[in-house]
């Protein structure tokens, strides 16, 4: 039986070689560099085989997540794979177990990932937390109402001055965003802006440019491009405005990019103001896609972690796949927008699953799932469940991790 065990330093590189088996790709010398910098080897876990081969691959790491007014310890679930000779073999669920106690031991109040299929993560008590869009629009149609004037206020930068000036535009635009987490300098340097070939898919180097207001820096844009068959594909990876002005004027920019036959703009929040700003909205393509996936582990600092919306109080009987002592009945009572939970055996207004606990704490649902059937209980009970879990702002999660 494979044996799961830590990932020494010297083994980092064979880590990443396995992980290139079933993420398809072979890293370049450049890539293994780029690993071994980015990489804490403490954050890796791999099974190992009889013959001490990586067979499986797992990485967990610590953040600081936020949620409706507050922000949370979260365990980020990554890298996660199994080479093609040892799945189905339960590698995946005892690497799991192992990611979900060590995150209990370090105290943190959840674990978070991106699901690169929607039927794994589900049994391990994960909820969709976050939707995002893809957006799609062809050049003729890349038309704001009112274009704003942006002459003279825009500035391509490189990597450097990017690493000065990004973060606190970032902050700034995102503040009260739940999903988001926290870019420490290191993961500003290696993941956002590292750029990696690998990732180029045929598109240029990112761009970056800068938007300037009054003298201050309000927003920037990361964007590429690459040759398709009806012009250019511009690829606008993050667009980040300190306020609507300042986003609507970087759309702008990005429209009037020469030579470009289409736009399109990966991981956008389901509440993108862009197709209000359009002077042909329907000519926007949208595609939603599940993103966040959130797995309370300390139901009490979760719900006592975040802020609400709407006084009132709920008793919850959370079903665990995993965790009996999770599981069980907790009341919350919000007074003054803070909520405090105790254990009780009093009567459940709603039943529901630790992963649908994930997805109503982030606000972005509550009804939805009284709806679905997946938040149990009365009708009125369900109604209080949304005016108290419901946040205005939708949650987002930046970028894959
Ligand atoms: C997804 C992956 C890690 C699963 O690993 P695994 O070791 O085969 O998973 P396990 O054997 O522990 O499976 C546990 C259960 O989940 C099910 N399961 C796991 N992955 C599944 C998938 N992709 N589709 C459907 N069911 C899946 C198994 O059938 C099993 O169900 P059972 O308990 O009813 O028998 C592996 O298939 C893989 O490496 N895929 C490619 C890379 C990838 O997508 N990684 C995830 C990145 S987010």
């Amino acid at each position: 039986m494979a044996r799961i065990g830590p990932v020494p330093e010297d083994r980092k590189e064979d880590f990443l070689r396995a992980m290139g088996v079933p993420f398809s790709f072979t890293p370049s010398e450049k890539d293994v560099a780029g690993f071994l910098d980015e990489w804490d080897h403490e954050w890796l876990t791999a099974a190992y085989d009889d013959e001490d081969r990586i067979v499986a691959t797992f990485g967990s790491f610590p953040f600081d997540m936020q949620v409706p007014g507050g922000s949370l310890p979260t365990g980020g679930t990554t890298v996660v794979t199994v080479m093609p000779t040892h799945r189905r073999q339960g590698l995946l669920t005892r690497l799991m177990r192992d990611h979900l106690d060590t995150a209990r031991a370090r105290g943190q109040a959840m674990t978070a990932l991106w699901a690169s299929e929607t039927v794994i993560y589900g049994r391990f008590g994960y909820g969709i937390a976050s939707e995002d869009r893809k957006l799609e629009l062809p050049t003729q149609h890349a038309k704001l109402l009112d274009p704003p004037d942006i002459t003279g206020t825009m500035r391509l930068i490189d990597k450097e001055e990017a690493l000065e000036v990004l973060p606190a535009i970032f902050e700034r635009a995102h503040a009260d965003r739940p999903g988001i987490f926290a870019r420490d300098a290191k993961w500003w340097e290696k993941r956002t802006l590292a750029d990696h070939e690998r990732h180029r898919n045929g598109f240029t180097a990112m761009r970056i440019t800068i938007h300037t207001r009054d003298g201050e820096d309000v927003g920037y844009a990361m964007w590429r491009t690459k040759e398709g068959k009806d012009g250019m594909l511009l690829q606008a990876r993050e667009v980040v405005g300190v306020d609507a002005e300042a986003e609507r004027a970087l759309w702008q920019f990005l429209f009037g990019v020469d030579l470009v036959g289409k736009v399109e703009a990966r991981h956008r929040s389901t509440d993108d103001p862009l197709h209000w700003w359009l002077e042909n909205p329907r000519a926007l393509e949208q595609t939603i896609s599940d993103a966040l996936w959130v797995r309370p582990l300390d139901v009490r600092a979760c719900l006592e972690g975040r802020r609400y919306r709407t006084d009132g109080a709920l008793v919850l009987d959370v079903t665990d796949p995993i965790y009996e002592d999770v599981a069980g009945r907790y009341r919350l009572t919000v007074s003054d927008g803070i909520g405090s939970v105790e254990r009780t055996d009093e009567q459940a207004d709603l039943e529901l699953s630790i992963g649908v606990l994930g997805s109503v704490l982030m606000g972005g649902h509550g009804a939805d799932l009284g709806r679905a059937g997946r938040l149990r209980g009365s009708a009125e009970a369900i109604d209080r469940a949304d005016l108290i879990f419901g946040w205005p702002v939708v949650p987002f999660v930046q970028e894959i991790f």
